[in-house]
C-alpha cells in the first residue's frame, strides 16, 4: 500500500485501517477514467494486503463524496463505448462490494449517479448532515450505469427505488437514513471518528467470521440485472437526448429532450 495515486489519497494506520480518499475535489470528486483506474488497483491492494484489515471510504474537500460519473467522458459515446464504460464502472464496484473486508463509506457532501453507486457498493454507510443523494442520471437522457438499478432496490426495496431512479430528485441525508440507504447520520466534524469507531467495532470480532458474513449476507444478491443494466446504458449513450444532456449540463443550462 506504499503506492501513490493521482487522484487518491491513501492513508493506512497501525491497526490496519485504510483510509481511502477520492482527490479531485474541483471537479467535486467526479469519476474519470482515470480515477476508476486507480479505484480498481486500491481495492486489489486492500484485497491482497493481509496487514489490512478494512477500509474507509471518502471524498476531498467540502462538497461532495463523489459527484457522480465524469459527464465531460460521457458526452457523445457511441452504444458500444456506453456499454463498455457502464461495465467497467460495474466491475470495479463489484470488486470493491466483494472484498471481504469490511468497506464503509463516509459521505459529507454529494453523492449522486456513480458517486451514489460507489457509496452502494461499499458495506456500510455514514453520512453526516450535510451529505445529498440522488441517482440524476434520467435529467441526463442516461441511467444509472454502474449499478444503481440493481443495488437501489435491494437496499431500498423496489417501489422507491423506481421513485428515485425516474424522478431524478434528491434526498437529504436524514431521508437517506430513513430509507435504510444510509447507516447513520452524524454531525459534520464527527464523521471520521465515527466511521472509526464502527470499524474498530467490527474488527475487534474475528476475521474468519466478518468474512463469512460478508460472504453470506452477499450471496443472496441478484448479478443478472447489470447485463442489461449495461446494454441499455451503452443504447442511450448514443441518442439525442443523452448528448442532449449531457451538453446542457457542460453548457449549464437546462436539456431539451426530443425523445429520440
Ligand atoms: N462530471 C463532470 N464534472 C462535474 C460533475 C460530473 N458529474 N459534477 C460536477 N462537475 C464539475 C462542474 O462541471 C464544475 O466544473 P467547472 O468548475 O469546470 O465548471 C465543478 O465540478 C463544480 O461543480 P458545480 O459548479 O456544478 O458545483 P455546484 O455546487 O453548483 O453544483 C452539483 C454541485 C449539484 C453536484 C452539480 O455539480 C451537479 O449537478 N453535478 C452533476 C451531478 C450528476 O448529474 N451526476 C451524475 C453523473 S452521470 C453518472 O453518474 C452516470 C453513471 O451512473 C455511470
Amino acid at each position: 500500500m506504499d503506492q501513490s495515486y493521482n487522484t487518491l489519497l491513501v492513508e493506512t494506520d497501525e491497526q490496519g485501517i485504510a483510509v481511502v480518499t477520492v482527490d479531485r475535489p474541483d471537479k467535486l470528486n467526479a469519476l474519470n477514467d482515470e480515477l476508476l483506474n486507480e479505484l480498481a488497483e486500491v481495492f486489489k491492494q486492500i484485497t491482497i494486503d493481509e496487514s489490512i484489515k478494512g477500509c474507509i471510504l471518502t471524498g476531498s474537500g467540502e462538497k461532495a463524496f463523489v459527484a457522480g460519473a465524469d459527464i465531460k467522458e460521457l458526452r457523445g459515446l457511441n452504444e458500444h463505448h456506453g456499454r463498455m464504460k457502464s461495465q467497467k464502472g460495474q466491475q470495479i464496484f463489484q470488486s470493491i462490494e466483494d472484498t471481504r473486508k469490511p468497506i464503509i463509506a463516509l459521505i459529507d457532501g454529494y453523492a449522486l449517479g456513480g458517486g451514489a453507486e460507489l457509496a452502494m457498493a461499499c458495506h456500510l454507510r455514514i453520512a453526516t448532515r450535510k451529505a445529498v443523494f440522488g441517482l440524476p442520471e434520467i435529467g441526463l437522457g442516461l441511467i444509472p450505469g454502474y449499478g444503481g438499478t440493481q443495488r437501489l432496490p435491494r437496499i431500498v426495496g423496489q417501489a422507491k427505488a423506481l421513485e428515485l431512479i425516474l424522478t431524478g430528485k434528491r434526498l437529504s441525508a436524514e431521508q437517506a437514513k430513513q430509507l435504510g440507504l444510509v447507516n447513520t447520520v452524524v454531525p459534520e466534524q464527527s464523521g471520521m471518528e465515527e466511521a472509526q469507531t464502527l470499524m474498530k467495532e467490527i474488527l475487534k470480532n474475528g476475521p474468519l467470521a466478518i468474512k463469512e458474513a460478508m460472504r453470506a449476507v452477499y450471496h443472496s444478491g441478484e448479478k443478472s440485472g447489470y447485463q442489461i443494466e449495461a446494454e441499455l446504458f451503452g443504447k442511450l449513450c448514443n441518442t439525442d437526448d443523452a448528448k442532449e444532456g449531457t451538453s446542457a449540463f457542460l453548457e449549464k443550462r437546462k436539456p431539451e429532450f426530443k425523445g429520440q
